[in-house]
């Protein structure tokens, strides 16, 4: 690829998106990372430096005038209308999670994504697991037979993040825990999706009551049910308040012909138990099973950094899908399959658990003007 063909890139928010760099840099050959723009100046400043970005902007529409392709890596809930602004211009958008923070923002979204000529991916990097990709290479398999339930867990102590050090709120504050429900749900939920091959159609969400940080809406933990469109059942916990040590990866799912058991702690290891193949009634280790089932592709230049080594593969995989004109791995559909279910918990949270409707965004009509019908999606 020529110099005057590869992607100018453009990063928006200086603190993830430090976590595209090392992605970029093993693609340098197809993109160039060529400007960065966050609101506060030092920090825009200093990540330029750190990453020899060229153009340092003063506001986002400026940063749209000079790329081809722009990484949302501020605060959740700026993704949306930053994605539309972006769009509209035709430029391509790898948004992180989750990619709306409403059900209207996920409306005007699919509308935007429908009318433009540029392609949209959001970036869940959790299916880049190494764990999860090895365990969604042998359900392809078929290793697990029918899968039927899966767990997926968010517990992260994250208090001091909900305040600045003078006292003023940071966006998570409002966005996170001032809400009640499962307000960051893509990194539980997405690998799951991505092995049972489903989507979620109904959700009941309850909590614990406050009982650490009580100034929160947010409940201390709260669980979300979720029945899929295949009739398979899900379970989610999400916590951002108890004290206890992190573990926001844990997984788990149960097929007919087997298990798999994400390591609850640091002091234990993942593991899986296959009928007829493991020793009866015991478990293995999954890393058994890596040389066989890790897609190769993912054992090739990932720089192991933070999230497990998850961190590099969204942008890569996002840039091969646009040179190669294919859909990518994390399309429109698939990023709000992964965010509505979030959503629609807090509606669910507040009627006592009740079950909630999750619409299926491939039949949102939003800025289209014809309706679809259960034979003809617009997707
Ligand atoms: N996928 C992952 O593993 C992962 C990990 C961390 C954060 N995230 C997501 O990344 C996003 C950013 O999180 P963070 O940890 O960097 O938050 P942060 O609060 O640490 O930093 C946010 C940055 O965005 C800047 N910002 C504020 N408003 C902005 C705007 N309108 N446009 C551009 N930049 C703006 C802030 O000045 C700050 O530098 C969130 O949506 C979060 O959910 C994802």
């Amino acid at each position: 690829m020529s110099e005057s063909t590869k992607l100018r890139v453009g990063i928006v928010g200086a603190v993830r998106g430090g976590g595209f760099i090392a992605g970029l840099r093993e693609e340098s050959e197809r993109a160039d990372l060529v400007a960065v723009y966050d609101p506060i100046p030092a920090s825009r400043e200093a990540f330029a430096t750190t990453n020899e970005v060229e153009i340092i902007c003063e506001s986002f529409e400026q940063l749209l005038d000079h790329v081809d392709l722009v990484i949302l890596a501020s605060p959740q809930q700026h993704h949306t209308p930053q994605a539309i602004a972006a769009l509209e211009r035709g430029i391509h958008v790898l948004s992180e999670v989750p990619a709306a923070v409403s059900l209207d923002q996920a409306q005007a979204l699919v509308g935007a994504v429908r009318h433009s000529s540029a392609m949209y991916m959001m970036s869940e990097n959790y299916g880049y697991i190494r764990e999860n990709l090895i365990v969604r290479e042998m359900v392809r398999e078929g290793l697990f037979g029918s899968l039927y339930y899966g767990e997926g867990e968010y517990l992260h102590e994250m208090k001091s993040w909900h305040t600045l050090p003078d006292g003023n709120p940071t966006w998570r504050h409002f966005w996170q825990v001032g809400r009640d429900g499962i307000t960051y749900p893509t990194h539980s939920l997405g690998p799951l999706l991505q092995w049972f091959d489903d989507r979620v159609v109904s959700v009941s969400c309850v909590g614990t009551g406050r009982h650490t940080d009580i100034e929160h809406e947010l409940q201390d933990t709260t669980i979300l049910l979720a029945r899929t469109l295949k009739g398979r059942l899900l379970r989610l916990r999400f916590d951002l308040l108890s004290n206890r040590p992190e573990l926001y990866a844990y997984y788990s799912l149960q097929g007919t012909e087997g298990a798999y058991e994400a390591a609850r702690t640091t002091r234990s290891e993942a593991v899986v138990h296959l009928h007829g193949r493991s020793p009866e009634n015991e478990w293995e280790p999954l890393e058994k099973y890596a040389d066989r089932f890790l897609p190769a592709r993912y054992r090739l230049g990932a720089a192991a950094e933070t999230h497990w080594g998850s961190d590099s593969w969204p942008i890569r995989d996002f840039i091969e899908a646009i040179v190669s004109g294919t859909t990518p791995e994390i399309d429109i559909y698939a990023a709000l399959d992964m965010t509505l279910p979030g959503i629609l918990s807090e509606a669910s949270i507040a009627q006592n658990g009740a079950w909630v409707h999750v619409p299926n965004p491939r039949f949102f009509t939003a800025g289209i003007g014809v309706e679809p019908s259960r034979e003809a999606p617009l997707a």
